[in-house]
């Protein structure tokens, strides 16, 4: 058992007595389709094994007692009172506990502790997992019988509400039903998902946090995905049918768009454009040509950066600074944007140099330190027993 559930174990004990039901939620990555999931597109995610892990049990009493064991912080509320916090992190329980409540759910009073080695603010959806794990445990102490798409559903709500972000459902979604070595094409409108296997043959997907978390993300996040909005109602007024920009083509904004206005054109233009080359990206997958994936991985950070524009310098750099490198398939950033990690198609034998090459010509364009992780891909959520 890894030390990170030992500790939690112990701390659970030391503060809270008793034997605590365990959980485990993981981060995830994003093979392609990059802001799809909100426009009703597909998306190409996996769980990942680095995860948030839960100690819960009851409380005889009507109260929430949190613990983030990361920050030695400790908040407590009550059922009756349970409202977005001044903390941030205690939002993303009380956000569950919130929904929960509002759909008709009902709990008792709790102890929950958590920890996790999913680096923050890397765009590996450390809120998600502990969103999922939260939701998973209650659902688990409670016996709530919900289904998990539902509590996909009221995780991503949570989220949007609690900690503001207008996010789709991509993130509770892959923590929730990842599978080991396969990865989830979901269809964000139906919410209809098939798994496929991630066979790398000789590649590793490697993970680049730039350790940069721009401030701006979740306010930036909400603009584009209004701006997506905009662009939609005007293509809807020549095209009725039109719901989201899952069901706009090309042509349709050129028509009702650019005439309008250059940068939503361009927002538009480019999740259209992801939408369709995560359809052909995922025959690439199923193929086993991972070449074509990689490059194709190359042109949806092309448009993140250049079009929908949630890249930052940081990101940029560790994409131009190994996409010519031989070893190397396939480069983007990955995830909300403005910080967090780039992901890459990297040969297996090439890892170690490429990381220490980019390390340092990261830290002396940026001044800055690289962090890098191999990425496994993992199941979803669990309880540990
Ligand atoms: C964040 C959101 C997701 C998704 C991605 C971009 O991770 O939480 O719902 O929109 O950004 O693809």
């Amino acid at each position: 058992m890894n030390s990170i559930i030992q500790n939690l174990r112990t701390a659970y004990h030391a503060v809270y007595q008793g034997e605590p039901l365990l959980v485990r939620a993981p981060g995830r990555v994003n093979i392609i389709g990059e802001h799809t999931d909100y426009n009703e597109g597909f998306v190409l995610p996996a769980a990942i094994d680095k995860a948030i892990y839960v100690a819960i049990g009851k409380r005889a009493d009507q109260e929430i007692h949190l613990r983030a064991q990361a920050f030695q912080a400790q908040v407590v509320t009550d059922l009756s009172s349970v409202r977005r916090s001044e903390i941030s992190w205690a939002n993303y329980p009380l956000g569950i506990v919130d929904q929960l409540q509002k759909n008709g759910y009902h709990l008792g009073g709790f102890n929950l502790m958590f920890d996790g080695d999913i680096p923050i603010g890397a765009g590996l959806s450390s809120s998600a997992a502990v969103e999922c794990a939260t939701i998973f445990a209650l659902n688990e102490i409670f016996q709530l019988n919900i289904p998990k798409i539902e509590m996909a559903r009221l995780a991503q709500r949570a989220e949007q509400t609690f900690a503001g972000v207008m996010c789709g459902i991509m993130d509770q979604f892959a923590s929730l039903f990842g599978k080991k070595d396969q990865v989830i094409k979901l269809d964000c409108r139906s919410l209809n998902y098939e798994y496929a296997p991630l066979k790398l043959d000789g590649y590793k997907i490697v993970l680049l946090n730039t350790n940069v978390e721009h401030a701006l993300g979740a306010s930036e996040f909400n603009t584009r995905r209004a701006e997506c909005e905009l662009g939609v109602s005007w293509v809807q007024a020549h095209y009725p049918e039109v719901l989201s920009l899952r069901d706009a083509t090309a042509n349709m904004l050129e028509q009702c768009v650019a005439p309008k206005d250059e940068m939503i054109f361009r927002r538009c233009l480019y999740v259209v454009q992801e939408v369709e080359r995560l359809l052909e990206a995922y025959k690439d997958l199923q193929r086993g040509d991972l070449a074509a994936l990689g490059k194709k991985m190359l042109q949806t950070h092309a448009g993140l950066s250049e079009m929908y524009e949630v890249s930052c310098p940081e990101l940029d750099f560790l994409v131009d600074a190994v996409r010519d490198h031989p070893a190397v398939l396939g480069a983007r950033m990955m995830g909300g944007g403005f910080g967090g990690c780039t992901i890459n198609l990297v040969r297996a034998d090439a890892v170690d140099m490429l990381i220490e090459t980019t390390s340092r010509a990261y830290r002396q364009a940026m001044g800055l330190e690289l962090s890098a992780y191999i990425a496994q891909i993992e199941d979803g959520v669990s309880a540990l027993s």
